[in-house]
């Protein structure tokens, strides 16, 4: 799996983004070390805290399966008229992320564009437990 099907897999799962409120539709698709993917869109609710960012959906979907070990998540989101820009995981979505892979690599862009982080460098100094 490249990265750029990954971010191709995000793309697709983006589709089935439920963004009535806020109109910023997102996909994520997030890459086992064993080479599965689960993807996920963000869904929103009425009431706006309920939603789920698809970074989470993506990662409770595969921690749910039996996962745990996770090497490379792929974020797209944009409006209507934004296709291609990056979109970074927000910083709930990064703590949750981190608390099963602090290097986890964390990707975004367009196919053709495709920036490439580390979760750790991007959440640094994270809450991990007590201590640095
Ligand atoms: N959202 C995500 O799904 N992931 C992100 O990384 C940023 C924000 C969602 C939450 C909300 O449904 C919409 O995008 C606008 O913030």
């Amino acid at each position: 799996m490249t990265d750029r099907q990954l971010i191709e897999a995000a793309m697709a799962a983006r589709k089935n983004a439920y963004a009535p409120y806020s109109d910023f539709a997102v996909g994520a698709a997030l890459l086992t070390e064993d080479g599965k993917v689960y993807s996920g869109s963000n869904v929103e609710c009425v009431n706006y805290p309920s939603g789920c960012c698809a970074e989470r959906v993506a990662l409770y979907t595969a921690v749910a399966a039996g996962e745990r070990k996770f090497k490379t998540i792929a974020v797209t989101g944009w409006k209507r008229d934004e296709a291609g820009k990056p979109c970074m995981p927000c910083g709930m979505c990064r703590q949750a992320l981190y608390e099963f892979n602090t290097e986890l690599r964390v990707i975004t862009g367009s196919p053709d564009d495709i920036k490439v982080f580390i979760l750790r460098d991007i959440f640094p100094y994270g809450f991990g437990g007590y201590g640095l």
